[in-house]
Protein backbone atom coordinates (compact mmCIF):
# COMPACT_ATOMS: atom_id res chain seq x y z
CA UNK A 1 0.00 0.00 0.00
CA UNK A 2 2.55 2.92 1.03
CA UNK A 3 4.58 1.12 -2.09
CA UNK A 4 1.65 2.35 -4.15
CA UNK A 5 0.93 5.70 -2.42
CA UNK A 6 4.45 6.20 -3.09
CA UNK A 7 3.82 5.54 -6.68
CA UNK A 8 0.88 7.36 -6.92
CA UNK A 9 3.10 10.59 -4.99
CA UNK A 10 5.52 9.87 -7.81
CA UNK A 11 3.15 9.81 -10.63
CA UNK A 12 1.40 12.99 -9.36
CA UNK A 13 4.46 15.61 -8.47
CA UNK A 14 6.23 13.99 -11.97
CA UNK A 15 3.36 14.84 -14.23
CA UNK A 16 2.77 18.22 -12.19
CA UNK A 17 6.61 19.40 -12.83
CA UNK A 18 6.68 18.36 -16.70
CA UNK A 19 3.33 20.13 -17.05
CA UNK A 20 4.59 22.89 -15.36
CA UNK A 21 7.60 23.21 -17.94
CA UNK A 22 6.61 24.55 -21.56
CA UNK A 23 9.53 23.94 -23.26
CA UNK A 24 8.92 20.07 -22.80
CA UNK A 25 6.69 20.16 -26.11
CA UNK A 26 9.22 22.32 -28.57
CA UNK A 27 11.80 19.96 -27.57
CA UNK A 28 9.95 16.96 -29.41
CA UNK A 29 9.83 19.34 -32.54
CA UNK A 30 12.60 21.54 -32.31
CA UNK A 31 15.32 19.00 -30.88
CA UNK A 32 17.76 21.14 -32.15
CA UNK A 33 17.33 24.93 -30.85
CA UNK A 34 15.89 22.82 -27.76
CA UNK A 35 19.51 22.15 -27.35
CA UNK A 36 21.28 24.85 -28.11
CA UNK A 37 18.85 26.91 -25.88
CA UNK A 38 20.25 25.15 -22.38
CA UNK A 39 24.04 26.42 -23.36
CA UNK A 40 22.30 29.93 -23.73
CA UNK A 41 22.09 32.21 -20.70
CA UNK A 42 18.00 32.75 -21.11
CA UNK A 43 17.80 29.14 -19.97
CA UNK A 44 20.45 30.24 -16.79
CA UNK A 45 19.14 33.62 -15.88
CA UNK A 46 18.07 32.78 -12.29
CA UNK A 47 19.62 33.24 -9.40
CA UNK A 48 19.51 29.11 -9.47
CA UNK A 49 21.70 28.94 -12.28
CA UNK A 50 23.80 32.19 -12.66
CA UNK A 51 26.12 33.11 -9.75
CA UNK A 52 26.76 36.92 -10.77
CA UNK A 53 22.86 36.97 -10.69
CA UNK A 54 22.65 35.50 -7.22
CA UNK A 55 25.88 37.45 -5.36
CA UNK A 56 23.70 40.41 -6.44
CA UNK A 57 20.58 39.42 -5.13
CA UNK A 58 21.97 38.10 -1.73
CA UNK A 59 23.50 41.90 -1.46
CA UNK A 60 20.39 43.52 -2.68
CA UNK A 61 17.97 45.14 -0.03
CA UNK A 62 14.63 43.45 -1.65
CA UNK A 63 15.82 40.27 -0.72
CA UNK A 64 14.90 40.75 2.94
CA UNK A 65 11.34 40.88 2.28
CA UNK A 66 11.93 37.73 -0.64
CA UNK A 67 10.23 40.74 -2.81
CA UNK A 68 12.20 39.45 -6.46
CA UNK A 69 11.40 42.29 -8.22
CA UNK A 70 13.78 41.04 -10.60
CA UNK A 71 11.43 38.57 -12.42
CA UNK A 72 9.98 40.35 -15.31
CA UNK A 73 13.36 40.35 -17.12
CA UNK A 74 14.98 37.32 -14.99
CA UNK A 75 12.43 34.56 -14.78
CA UNK A 76 8.99 35.98 -16.77
CA UNK A 77 8.04 32.13 -16.98
CA UNK A 78 7.46 31.24 -13.40
CA UNK A 79 4.58 32.65 -13.79
CA UNK A 80 2.99 31.97 -10.24
CA UNK A 81 5.67 34.40 -8.98
CA UNK A 82 4.81 36.77 -11.63
CA UNK A 83 1.50 36.81 -10.54
CA UNK A 84 2.35 37.06 -6.75
CA UNK A 85 0.79 33.48 -6.15
CA UNK A 86 3.73 32.41 -5.09
CA UNK A 87 7.34 33.79 -3.44
CA UNK A 88 10.88 32.62 -5.26
CA UNK A 89 11.76 29.22 -4.56
CA UNK A 90 13.77 26.94 -6.40
CA UNK A 91 11.37 25.26 -8.93
CA UNK A 92 11.74 23.32 -12.42
CA UNK A 93 10.75 27.09 -14.16
CA UNK A 94 13.42 28.59 -12.39
CA UNK A 95 16.25 26.37 -12.76
CA UNK A 96 15.13 25.56 -16.52
CA UNK A 97 13.24 28.05 -18.62
CA UNK A 98 13.16 31.18 -16.77
CA UNK A 99 12.91 32.89 -19.84
CA UNK A 100 11.17 30.01 -22.54
CA UNK A 101 10.46 29.62 -25.59
CA UNK A 102 7.49 31.11 -24.87
CA UNK A 103 8.17 34.37 -22.91
CA UNK A 104 9.88 35.33 -26.11
CA UNK A 105 7.69 34.40 -29.21
CA UNK A 106 4.34 35.33 -27.63
CA UNK A 107 5.84 38.86 -27.16
CA UNK A 108 3.58 40.93 -29.23
CA UNK A 109 4.90 44.30 -28.35
CA UNK A 110 7.00 46.41 -25.93
CA UNK A 111 5.85 49.01 -24.40
CA UNK A 112 8.29 52.08 -23.57
CA UNK A 113 8.79 53.55 -20.24
CA UNK A 114 11.52 55.51 -18.27
CA UNK A 115 12.19 53.27 -15.41
CA UNK A 116 12.09 50.16 -17.53
CA UNK A 117 10.24 48.60 -20.87
CA UNK A 118 7.90 46.12 -20.26
CA UNK A 119 7.07 43.02 -22.87
CA UNK A 120 3.03 43.14 -23.80
CA UNK A 121 2.37 39.37 -24.37
CA UNK A 122 -0.47 37.86 -26.69
CA UNK A 123 -3.36 36.33 -25.08
CA UNK A 124 -3.79 33.83 -27.75
CA UNK A 125 -3.09 30.01 -26.94
CA UNK A 126 -0.24 28.44 -28.91
CA UNK A 127 -0.13 31.60 -30.95
CA UNK A 128 3.69 32.16 -31.64
CA UNK A 129 5.49 34.79 -33.29
CA UNK A 130 8.70 34.75 -36.07
CA UNK A 131 10.83 36.09 -38.28
CA UNK A 132 10.78 35.04 -41.95
CA UNK A 133 11.58 37.10 -44.81
CA UNK A 134 9.75 34.87 -47.40
CA UNK A 135 6.45 34.43 -45.09
CA UNK A 136 6.93 37.81 -43.91
CA UNK A 137 3.57 39.75 -43.49
CA UNK A 138 1.46 36.14 -43.47
CA UNK A 139 -0.23 33.92 -40.43
CA UNK A 140 0.17 30.61 -40.45
CA UNK A 141 -3.16 28.44 -38.97
CA UNK A 142 -2.24 24.81 -38.45
CA UNK A 143 -4.49 23.04 -40.97
CA UNK A 144 -4.62 19.52 -43.05
CA UNK A 145 -5.48 19.94 -46.05
CA UNK A 146 -7.24 17.10 -48.08
CA UNK A 147 -6.93 16.67 -51.48
CA UNK A 148 -8.96 13.41 -53.51
CA UNK A 149 -11.37 12.78 -50.92
CA UNK A 150 -8.59 12.74 -48.58
CA UNK A 151 -6.21 10.64 -50.16
CA UNK A 152 -3.08 13.12 -49.69
CA UNK A 153 -2.72 15.05 -47.29
CA UNK A 154 -0.40 18.48 -47.53
CA UNK A 155 0.61 19.78 -44.14
CA UNK A 156 0.58 23.17 -43.60
CA UNK A 157 2.21 24.91 -40.88
CA UNK A 158 3.17 23.62 -37.51
CA UNK A 159 1.26 20.46 -36.30
CA UNK A 160 1.26 22.22 -32.93
CA UNK A 161 1.07 25.72 -33.17
CA UNK A 162 -0.07 29.07 -35.05
CA UNK A 163 2.63 31.04 -36.53
CA UNK A 164 2.45 35.22 -37.25
CA UNK A 165 4.98 36.42 -39.43
CA UNK A 166 3.23 40.00 -39.42
CA UNK A 167 5.23 41.48 -36.37
CA UNK A 168 7.78 43.65 -36.87
CA UNK A 169 9.14 43.51 -34.03
CA UNK A 170 11.08 40.24 -34.68
CA UNK A 171 12.67 41.38 -37.98
CA UNK A 172 14.07 44.49 -36.25
CA UNK A 173 14.87 43.43 -32.80
CA UNK A 174 12.66 45.09 -30.96
CA UNK A 175 11.41 41.92 -29.52
CA UNK A 176 14.56 42.02 -27.28
CA UNK A 177 14.03 45.87 -26.12
CA UNK A 178 11.54 45.19 -23.23
CA UNK A 179 14.25 43.37 -21.10
CA UNK A 180 17.69 44.92 -22.79
CA UNK A 181 16.97 48.42 -23.32
CA UNK A 182 17.64 50.16 -20.00
CA UNK A 183 16.99 49.81 -16.39
CA UNK A 184 16.99 52.65 -13.81
CA UNK A 185 17.02 52.11 -10.11
CA UNK A 186 14.31 53.00 -7.15
CA UNK A 187 16.37 56.41 -7.38
CA UNK A 188 15.33 56.94 -11.16
CA UNK A 189 18.97 56.76 -11.62
CA UNK A 190 19.72 55.14 -15.13
CA UNK A 191 22.45 51.82 -13.89
CA UNK A 192 22.10 50.33 -17.61
CA UNK A 193 21.60 51.46 -20.47
CA UNK A 194 22.64 49.51 -24.00
CA UNK A 195 21.72 52.83 -26.10
CA UNK A 196 21.01 51.15 -29.07
CA UNK A 197 21.82 53.56 -32.81
CA UNK A 198 20.98 51.76 -35.81
CA UNK A 199 22.96 54.23 -37.85
CA UNK A 200 22.86 52.72 -41.18
CA UNK A 201 23.82 48.82 -39.54
CA UNK A 202 21.82 46.52 -41.84
CA UNK A 203 22.46 44.56 -38.74
CA UNK A 204 20.08 44.06 -36.04
CA UNK A 205 20.19 42.16 -32.24
CA UNK A 206 18.88 39.04 -34.06
CA UNK A 207 21.26 38.76 -36.98
CA UNK A 208 23.93 39.32 -34.75
CA UNK A 209 23.05 37.30 -31.81
CA UNK A 210 21.14 34.60 -33.52
CA UNK A 211 23.21 34.32 -36.66
CA UNK A 212 21.98 31.31 -38.99
CA UNK A 213 23.78 28.42 -38.36
CA UNK A 214 23.46 24.48 -39.83
CA UNK A 215 20.60 22.10 -38.99
CA UNK A 216 16.96 22.44 -39.51
CA UNK A 217 14.88 24.38 -37.20
CA UNK A 218 12.14 21.51 -37.02
CA UNK A 219 11.94 17.78 -37.43
CA UNK A 220 8.86 17.76 -40.09
CA UNK A 221 10.35 20.49 -42.41
CA UNK A 222 13.88 20.75 -43.88
CA UNK A 223 15.17 23.53 -44.04
CA UNK A 224 19.48 24.21 -44.39
CA UNK A 225 19.81 26.83 -41.23
CA UNK A 226 17.81 27.80 -38.07
CA UNK A 227 18.56 30.91 -36.13
CA UNK A 228 21.07 29.97 -33.36
CA UNK A 229 19.58 29.79 -29.63
CA UNK A 230 22.63 29.57 -27.66
CA UNK A 231 22.96 33.60 -27.21
CA UNK A 232 25.61 33.76 -23.86
CA UNK A 233 28.68 35.41 -22.83
CA UNK A 234 29.46 33.38 -19.68
CA UNK A 235 30.20 30.08 -22.22
CA UNK A 236 32.93 31.58 -24.28
CA UNK A 237 32.40 34.93 -26.34
CA UNK A 238 30.87 33.66 -29.58
CA UNK A 239 33.65 33.99 -32.51
CA UNK A 240 31.38 35.23 -34.79
CA UNK A 241 30.26 38.23 -32.35
CA UNK A 242 34.22 39.33 -32.52
CA UNK A 243 34.29 40.28 -36.45
CA UNK A 244 32.53 43.31 -35.18
CA UNK A 245 35.12 44.31 -33.33
CA UNK A 246 37.82 45.64 -35.61
CA UNK A 247 41.53 46.56 -34.49
CA UNK A 248 44.03 48.50 -36.05
CA UNK A 249 47.12 50.68 -35.62
CA UNK A 250 48.88 53.04 -36.80
CA UNK A 251 52.79 54.71 -36.25
CA UNK A 252 52.70 58.25 -35.33
CA UNK A 253 55.88 60.55 -34.75
CA UNK A 254 55.96 59.58 -30.92
CA UNK A 255 55.00 56.38 -30.90
CA UNK A 256 51.66 54.74 -31.89
CA UNK A 257 47.97 54.58 -31.53
CA UNK A 258 45.48 51.85 -31.47
CA UNK A 259 42.10 52.22 -32.81
CA UNK A 260 39.07 49.95 -31.99
CA UNK A 261 36.28 50.29 -33.76
CA UNK A 262 32.36 48.99 -33.03
CA UNK A 263 30.49 47.89 -35.47
CA UNK A 264 27.74 46.75 -33.24
CA UNK A 265 24.50 48.99 -32.70
CA UNK A 266 25.08 49.23 -29.06
CA UNK A 267 27.72 50.76 -26.29
CA UNK A 268 29.83 47.61 -25.41
CA UNK A 269 29.43 45.78 -22.45
CA UNK A 270 27.25 48.63 -20.43
CA UNK A 271 26.49 45.78 -17.76
CA UNK A 272 27.55 47.36 -14.38
CA UNK A 273 29.40 44.70 -13.37
CA UNK A 274 31.84 44.55 -16.21
CA UNK A 275 35.13 45.67 -17.26
CA UNK A 276 36.72 45.77 -20.72
CA UNK A 277 39.92 46.72 -21.76
CA UNK A 278 42.43 46.97 -23.80
CA UNK A 279 46.19 45.00 -22.90
CA UNK A 280 48.76 46.04 -25.65
CA UNK A 281 52.21 44.44 -25.38
CA UNK A 282 55.55 44.64 -27.53
CA UNK A 283 57.14 41.18 -28.66
CA UNK A 284 61.24 42.40 -28.93
CA UNK A 285 64.08 40.40 -29.29
CA UNK A 286 62.05 37.39 -27.70
CA UNK A 287 60.79 39.17 -25.02
CA UNK A 288 57.24 40.77 -23.87
CA UNK A 289 57.32 44.48 -23.00
CA UNK A 290 53.75 45.28 -21.57
CA UNK A 291 52.24 48.59 -22.11
CA UNK A 292 49.48 50.21 -20.13
CA UNK A 293 46.29 48.47 -19.56
CA UNK A 294 43.59 51.09 -21.25
CA UNK A 295 39.78 50.37 -19.06
CA UNK A 296 36.85 51.17 -20.74
CA UNK A 297 34.29 51.20 -18.06
CA UNK A 298 30.92 53.54 -16.45
CA UNK A 299 31.51 53.97 -12.77
CA UNK A 300 28.44 54.60 -11.07
CA UNK A 301 28.11 55.37 -6.96
CA UNK A 302 26.86 58.40 -4.77
CA UNK A 303 28.57 61.25 -3.06
CA UNK A 304 31.82 60.89 -5.10
CA UNK A 305 32.15 57.21 -4.03
CA UNK A 306 31.27 53.79 -5.79
CA UNK A 307 28.27 52.55 -4.99
CA UNK A 308 26.43 49.24 -5.96
CA UNK A 309 23.71 49.84 -8.00
CA UNK A 310 21.08 49.87 -6.03
CA UNK A 311 22.44 52.90 -4.03
CA UNK A 312 24.26 54.71 -7.07
CA UNK A 313 22.91 58.31 -7.64
CA UNK A 314 25.44 59.61 -10.35
CA UNK A 315 28.29 58.89 -13.05
CA UNK A 316 31.36 59.23 -11.64
CA UNK A 317 33.23 58.35 -14.95
CA UNK A 318 32.22 56.87 -18.15
CA UNK A 319 34.95 55.57 -20.89
CA UNK A 320 32.36 53.08 -22.21
CA UNK A 321 32.61 52.57 -26.27
CA UNK A 322 29.23 53.77 -27.59
CA UNK A 323 27.36 52.42 -30.86
CA UNK A 324 29.47 52.71 -34.52
CA UNK A 325 32.20 54.82 -32.40
CA UNK A 326 36.10 54.38 -33.08
CA UNK A 327 37.85 55.19 -30.19
CA UNK A 328 41.92 55.34 -30.12
CA UNK A 329 44.55 55.27 -27.35
CA UNK A 330 48.23 56.25 -27.95
CA UNK A 331 51.14 54.78 -26.81
CA UNK A 332 54.61 56.82 -26.45
CA UNK A 333 56.87 54.01 -27.29
CA UNK A 334 58.21 54.38 -30.30
CA UNK A 335 58.75 50.50 -32.55
CA UNK A 336 61.26 49.45 -33.87
CA UNK A 337 61.97 47.33 -37.05
CA UNK A 338 61.49 43.67 -36.42
CA UNK A 339 58.66 43.91 -33.42
CA UNK A 340 55.41 42.96 -33.04
CA UNK A 341 52.74 44.45 -31.47
CA UNK A 342 50.22 42.28 -29.50
CA UNK A 343 46.83 43.48 -29.16
CA UNK A 344 43.95 42.26 -26.94
CA UNK A 345 40.48 43.60 -26.63
CA UNK A 346 38.44 41.55 -23.92
CA UNK A 347 36.37 41.69 -20.55
CA UNK A 348 36.00 40.94 -17.38
CA UNK A 349 32.46 39.36 -16.83
CA UNK A 350 32.99 41.00 -13.49
CA UNK A 351 34.88 43.29 -12.64
CA UNK A 352 37.92 42.20 -9.72
CA UNK A 353 37.28 44.91 -7.53
CA UNK A 354 33.23 44.46 -7.53
CA UNK A 355 34.23 40.43 -7.12
CA UNK A 356 35.50 40.73 -3.81
CA UNK A 357 33.11 42.68 -2.43
CA UNK A 358 30.25 40.29 -4.14
CA UNK A 359 32.76 37.62 -2.47
CA UNK A 360 33.03 35.86 -6.46
CA UNK A 361 35.86 33.25 -6.48
CA UNK A 362 34.64 31.45 -9.55
CA UNK A 363 37.51 31.51 -12.09
CA UNK A 364 35.08 31.24 -15.38
CA UNK A 365 33.88 35.19 -13.80
CA UNK A 366 36.97 36.51 -12.50
CA UNK A 367 39.38 35.66 -15.57
CA UNK A 368 40.04 38.08 -18.48
CA UNK A 369 38.31 37.07 -21.75
CA UNK A 370 39.52 37.86 -24.68
CA UNK A 371 36.96 39.25 -27.58
CA UNK A 372 39.13 39.53 -30.04
CA UNK A 373 43.16 39.60 -30.56
CA UNK A 374 45.74 40.93 -33.17
CA UNK A 375 49.51 40.58 -33.98
CA UNK A 376 50.79 43.23 -36.02
CA UNK A 377 54.64 42.92 -37.49
CA UNK A 378 56.40 45.92 -37.89
C1 LIG B 1 12.25 38.29 -21.07
C2 LIG B 1 13.43 39.14 -21.06
C3 LIG B 1 14.45 38.99 -22.16
C4 LIG B 1 14.24 39.00 -23.54
C5 LIG B 1 12.92 39.14 -24.27
C6 LIG B 1 15.54 38.87 -24.14
N1 LIG B 1 16.51 38.77 -23.18
FE1 LIG B 1 18.52 38.56 -23.48
N2 LIG B 1 18.81 38.44 -21.48
C7 LIG B 1 17.85 38.63 -20.51
C8 LIG B 1 18.46 38.56 -19.20
C9 LIG B 1 17.72 38.72 -17.88
C10 LIG B 1 19.83 38.31 -19.41
C11 LIG B 1 20.91 38.17 -18.35
C12 LIG B 1 20.79 36.87 -17.69
C13 LIG B 1 21.88 36.61 -16.69
O1 LIG B 1 23.04 36.93 -16.96
O2 LIG B 1 21.54 36.07 -15.64
C14 LIG B 1 20.02 38.24 -20.87
C15 LIG B 1 21.24 38.00 -21.48
C16 LIG B 1 21.48 38.13 -22.84
C17 LIG B 1 22.77 38.04 -23.48
C18 LIG B 1 24.07 37.70 -22.83
C19 LIG B 1 24.65 38.88 -22.19
C20 LIG B 1 25.25 38.54 -20.92
O3 LIG B 1 25.63 39.48 -20.24
O4 LIG B 1 25.36 37.37 -20.54
C21 LIG B 1 22.60 38.29 -24.81
C22 LIG B 1 23.66 38.32 -25.87
C23 LIG B 1 21.18 38.49 -25.00
N3 LIG B 1 20.54 38.38 -23.79
C24 LIG B 1 20.60 38.77 -26.22
C25 LIG B 1 19.23 38.85 -26.42
C26 LIG B 1 18.62 39.05 -27.72
C27 LIG B 1 19.39 39.19 -29.01
C28 LIG B 1 17.27 39.08 -27.51
C29 LIG B 1 16.19 39.23 -28.56
C30 LIG B 1 16.20 38.23 -29.62
C31 LIG B 1 17.02 38.89 -26.10
N4 LIG B 1 18.23 38.75 -25.47
C32 LIG B 1 15.76 38.87 -25.52
C33 LIG B 1 16.50 38.85 -20.72
C34 LIG B 1 15.89 38.86 -21.96
C1 LIG C 1 14.24 45.49 -17.18
C2 LIG C 1 14.71 44.13 -17.13
C3 LIG C 1 15.58 43.71 -15.97
C4 LIG C 1 15.27 43.76 -14.63
C5 LIG C 1 13.98 44.25 -13.97
C6 LIG C 1 16.43 43.22 -13.94
N1 LIG C 1 17.40 42.85 -14.84
FE1 LIG C 1 19.24 42.12 -14.40
N2 LIG C 1 19.66 41.98 -16.37
C7 LIG C 1 18.81 42.32 -17.40
C8 LIG C 1 19.45 42.09 -18.67
C9 LIG C 1 18.84 42.33 -20.02
C10 LIG C 1 20.76 41.61 -18.38
C11 LIG C 1 21.86 41.28 -19.35
C12 LIG C 1 22.50 42.61 -19.63
C13 LIG C 1 23.85 42.62 -20.14
O1 LIG C 1 24.58 41.66 -20.00
O2 LIG C 1 24.20 43.70 -20.69
C14 LIG C 1 20.85 41.56 -16.92
C15 LIG C 1 21.99 41.18 -16.22
C16 LIG C 1 22.11 41.19 -14.86
C17 LIG C 1 23.31 40.86 -14.15
C18 LIG C 1 24.61 40.39 -14.76
C19 LIG C 1 24.54 38.90 -14.81
C20 LIG C 1 25.79 38.18 -15.18
O3 LIG C 1 25.75 36.95 -15.19
O4 LIG C 1 26.80 38.79 -15.44
C21 LIG C 1 23.03 40.97 -12.82
C22 LIG C 1 23.97 40.71 -11.66
C23 LIG C 1 21.65 41.40 -12.70
N3 LIG C 1 21.12 41.53 -13.96
C24 LIG C 1 21.00 41.60 -11.50
C25 LIG C 1 19.68 41.98 -11.41
C26 LIG C 1 18.96 42.06 -10.14
C27 LIG C 1 19.54 41.71 -8.77
C28 LIG C 1 17.70 42.47 -10.44
C29 LIG C 1 16.53 42.72 -9.50
C30 LIG C 1 16.80 43.51 -8.33
C31 LIG C 1 17.63 42.65 -11.90
N4 LIG C 1 18.84 42.33 -12.43
C32 LIG C 1 16.51 43.11 -12.56
C33 LIG C 1 17.53 42.82 -17.27
C34 LIG C 1 16.90 43.12 -16.09
C1 LIG D 1 4.26 18.75 -33.18
C2 LIG D 1 5.43 19.48 -33.60
C3 LIG D 1 5.70 20.87 -33.05
C4 LIG D 1 5.66 21.28 -31.75
C5 LIG D 1 5.23 20.48 -30.51
C6 LIG D 1 6.13 22.64 -31.73
N1 LIG D 1 6.41 23.05 -33.00
FE1 LIG D 1 7.08 24.88 -33.59
N2 LIG D 1 7.00 24.33 -35.53
C7 LIG D 1 6.74 23.05 -35.97
C8 LIG D 1 6.90 23.01 -37.43
C9 LIG D 1 6.70 21.79 -38.31
C10 LIG D 1 7.26 24.33 -37.84
C11 LIG D 1 7.55 24.81 -39.26
C12 LIG D 1 6.31 25.34 -39.90
C13 LIG D 1 6.51 25.85 -41.29
O1 LIG D 1 7.64 26.03 -41.72
O2 LIG D 1 5.50 26.09 -41.93
C14 LIG D 1 7.32 25.11 -36.62
C15 LIG D 1 7.63 26.45 -36.60
C16 LIG D 1 7.86 27.19 -35.43
C17 LIG D 1 8.23 28.58 -35.39
C18 LIG D 1 8.36 29.52 -36.56
C19 LIG D 1 9.53 29.20 -37.42
C20 LIG D 1 9.72 30.16 -38.54
O3 LIG D 1 9.38 29.83 -39.68
O4 LIG D 1 10.24 31.26 -38.29
C21 LIG D 1 8.36 28.93 -34.09
C22 LIG D 1 8.74 30.28 -33.53
C23 LIG D 1 8.05 27.75 -33.30
N3 LIG D 1 7.74 26.72 -34.14
C24 LIG D 1 8.07 27.72 -31.92
C25 LIG D 1 7.63 26.64 -31.17
C26 LIG D 1 7.55 26.66 -29.73
C27 LIG D 1 7.95 27.83 -28.85
C28 LIG D 1 7.06 25.44 -29.35
C29 LIG D 1 6.76 24.95 -27.93
C30 LIG D 1 5.80 25.74 -27.18
C31 LIG D 1 6.81 24.68 -30.54
N4 LIG D 1 7.18 25.43 -31.63
C32 LIG D 1 6.28 23.40 -30.58
C33 LIG D 1 6.39 21.96 -35.21
C34 LIG D 1 6.17 21.99 -33.84
C1 LIG E 1 15.54 35.31 -26.37
C2 LIG E 1 14.30 35.08 -27.10
C3 LIG E 1 14.04 33.72 -27.68
C4 LIG E 1 13.97 32.53 -26.99
C5 LIG E 1 14.19 32.27 -25.51
C6 LIG E 1 13.61 31.53 -27.96
N1 LIG E 1 13.49 32.08 -29.19
FE1 LIG E 1 13.08 31.11 -30.93
N2 LIG E 1 13.43 32.80 -31.99
C7 LIG E 1 13.60 34.06 -31.45
C8 LIG E 1 13.69 35.02 -32.52
C9 LIG E 1 13.89 36.51 -32.36
C10 LIG E 1 13.57 34.29 -33.74
C11 LIG E 1 13.60 34.84 -35.18
C12 LIG E 1 14.97 34.62 -35.75
C13 LIG E 1 15.03 34.86 -37.23
O1 LIG E 1 15.26 35.97 -37.63
O2 LIG E 1 14.84 33.89 -37.94
C14 LIG E 1 13.42 32.91 -33.36
C15 LIG E 1 13.26 31.87 -34.26
C16 LIG E 1 12.82 30.59 -33.91
C17 LIG E 1 12.51 29.54 -34.86
C18 LIG E 1 12.65 29.65 -36.36
C19 LIG E 1 14.10 29.45 -36.72
C20 LIG E 1 14.48 29.93 -38.08
O3 LIG E 1 15.66 29.77 -38.43
O4 LIG E 1 13.65 30.52 -38.79
C21 LIG E 1 12.08 28.46 -34.15
C22 LIG E 1 11.62 27.12 -34.68
C23 LIG E 1 12.18 28.81 -32.74
N3 LIG E 1 12.63 30.10 -32.64
C24 LIG E 1 11.86 27.98 -31.69
C25 LIG E 1 12.24 28.23 -30.38
C26 LIG E 1 12.24 27.23 -29.33
C27 LIG E 1 11.79 25.79 -29.49
C28 LIG E 1 12.71 27.82 -28.20
C29 LIG E 1 12.96 27.23 -26.84
C30 LIG E 1 13.84 26.06 -26.77
C31 LIG E 1 12.97 29.22 -28.54
N4 LIG E 1 12.69 29.42 -29.86
C32 LIG E 1 13.43 30.18 -27.65
C33 LIG E 1 13.69 34.37 -30.10
C34 LIG E 1 13.74 33.43 -29.07
C1 LIG F 1 26.62 44.23 -35.41
C2 LIG F 1 26.45 43.17 -34.47
C3 LIG F 1 25.65 43.42 -33.21
C4 LIG F 1 24.38 43.95 -33.13
C5 LIG F 1 23.52 44.54 -34.23
C6 LIG F 1 23.99 43.83 -31.74
N1 LIG F 1 25.00 43.29 -31.00
FE1 LIG F 1 24.98 42.92 -29.00
N2 LIG F 1 26.95 42.50 -29.04
C7 LIG F 1 27.72 42.40 -30.17
C8 LIG F 1 29.11 42.19 -29.78
C9 LIG F 1 30.29 42.03 -30.74
C10 LIG F 1 29.12 42.16 -28.38
C11 LIG F 1 30.35 41.97 -27.47
C12 LIG F 1 30.70 40.55 -27.41
C13 LIG F 1 29.89 39.78 -26.46
O1 LIG F 1 29.56 40.31 -25.40
O2 LIG F 1 29.57 38.63 -26.74
C14 LIG F 1 27.75 42.33 -27.93
C15 LIG F 1 27.34 42.31 -26.60
C16 LIG F 1 26.02 42.30 -26.20
C17 LIG F 1 25.56 42.08 -24.84
C18 LIG F 1 26.42 41.85 -23.63
C19 LIG F 1 26.67 43.19 -22.97
C20 LIG F 1 27.22 43.11 -21.58
O3 LIG F 1 27.39 44.17 -20.95
O4 LIG F 1 27.45 42.04 -21.08
C21 LIG F 1 24.19 42.14 -24.88
C22 LIG F 1 23.24 41.98 -23.72
C23 LIG F 1 23.80 42.42 -26.25
N3 LIG F 1 24.92 42.51 -27.02
C24 LIG F 1 22.49 42.57 -26.69
C25 LIG F 1 22.14 43.11 -27.93
C26 LIG F 1 20.82 43.61 -28.27
C27 LIG F 1 19.61 43.57 -27.38
C28 LIG F 1 20.90 44.10 -29.55
C29 LIG F 1 19.83 44.80 -30.36
C30 LIG F 1 19.50 46.13 -29.91
C31 LIG F 1 22.27 43.87 -30.01
N4 LIG F 1 22.98 43.29 -28.98
C32 LIG F 1 22.75 44.21 -31.25
C33 LIG F 1 27.27 42.51 -31.47
C34 LIG F 1 26.03 43.02 -31.84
Amino acid sequence: MTKFLTLLLFLVTTSQTQAALENTTCKKCHPTIFAEYQNSIHSKASIFKDAVHKAVWDKHPAKAKNNYKCAKCHTPSDHDLIAGKSKLTENEIQKTEPISCQACHTIESVEKHTKANKNKFTKKKKYFYSADQVKKGTKVVFKEESHFFGMFKNKVGSPYHDIDYTNENYYNGEMCMGCHSHKQNGKGFVICDLEVKQGDSKETCISCHMPKVQGTMANQVHTATHAFHGASIHNATPKELSKYIKLSLEQKANGFEVAIKNETTHTLFPQPLRLNQLKVSIEREGKIIPLKTESFIKIIGTKGKPAMPWLADTVLSNTLIKAHETRKISYDTNLQKGDAVIIEFGYYMVNPKAAKKLEITDKSVTEFIVLTKKRINI
